[in-house]
């Protein structure tokens, strides 16, 4: 297992937000976590980057135990792991490449020229050529999020985290992204954990799914198994949206 969580408890301020959550992410596979806004999806994948402590459970990332863990491990899980933000998160007063290059500018020796090779690598592999020079502020929703995702492939990691990819782009930018990550799951070999509330990721690259309400998960399964879940709540989750697309709305 790449993640074990157990009965992980997360609380900020006064309130818990995650009311003991167990899941097990296996390797080399695309695991998606579904929930409604709100649910606590960005604040479970902040707990597994270390940003949130979490306040009891067990957490294991990589063979590392959260609970107890040093920076230098700590380093090493983030240099194993990239992270997809639900913003795409790019610094505005630095170029595309820089952005993208921005892990090894700050944490290796490679020369500036190697890593901006490296940086339009990347970009390539996210479909991305030629726009190396540019500013965060002249590309599109969709070619951020791109450049979101060249930005944590460049650090080769073997765990890919992404937070709600295809929220804010309209149906077929988000059909391209989709793609994407599937292409990058295929070249990379990663293992993906990916919270979202857009069904059709959960449709088309989920191996497994887990179903996040109010801070619990509900249901783990495959797409087909959770449709026709008992709870209620899941079943209809994983059909409005097929609901909403036969009505064509
Ligand atoms: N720093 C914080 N302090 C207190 N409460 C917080 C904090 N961050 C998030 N929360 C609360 O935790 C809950 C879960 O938030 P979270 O951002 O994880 O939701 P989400 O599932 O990612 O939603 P969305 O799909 O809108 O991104 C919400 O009720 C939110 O108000
Ligand atoms: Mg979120």
């Amino acid at each position: 297992m790449v993640i074990q969580i157990e009965d992980l408890v997360v609380m900020l301020k006064e309130y818990e937000i995650l009311h003991g959550i167990s899941l097990n992410i296996p390797e080399g596979k695309t695991f998606v976590i579904l929930g409604q806004s709100g649910s606590g999806k960005t604040v479970l994948l902040k707990t597994l980057l270390g940003l949130i402590q979490p306040y009891k459970g067990k957490l294991v990332i990589f063979g590392q135990d959260m609970f107890k863990i040093k920076d230098d491990n700590l380093f090493d899980i983030r240099r194993k792991t990239g992270m997809v933000f639900q913003s795409s998160a790019l610094f505005d007063s630095m170029s595309v490449w820089e952005n993208v290059g921005f892990f090894l500018l700050e944490h290796s020796d490679l020369s500036e020229g190697e890593i901006r090779k490296q940086a339009e690598n990347v970009l390539m592999a996210v479909g991305l050529e030629g726009i190396a020079d540019k500013m965060p502020e002249e590309l599109s929703g969709g070619m951020k999020k791109r450049v979101g995702i060249a930005r944590a492939l460049i650090s080769k990691p073997q765990l890919l985290l992404y937070d709600e990819p295809t929220a804010g782009l309209d149906v077929l930018i988000s059909s391209s992204i989709i793609k994407l990550m599937k292409k990058i799951h295929t070249e990379f070999s990663t293992t993906e954990l990916i919270v979202t509330h857009d069904l059709a990721i959960a449709r088309n690259l989920a191996n497994d799914i887990a179903v996040i309400h109010e801070g619990k998960i509900l249901a783990v399964g495959r797409w087909e198994d959770l449709k026709n879940s008992k709870i209620e709540f899941v079943r209809y989750f994983l059909n409005i949206g097929e609901y909403y697309e036969n009505k064509n709305i």
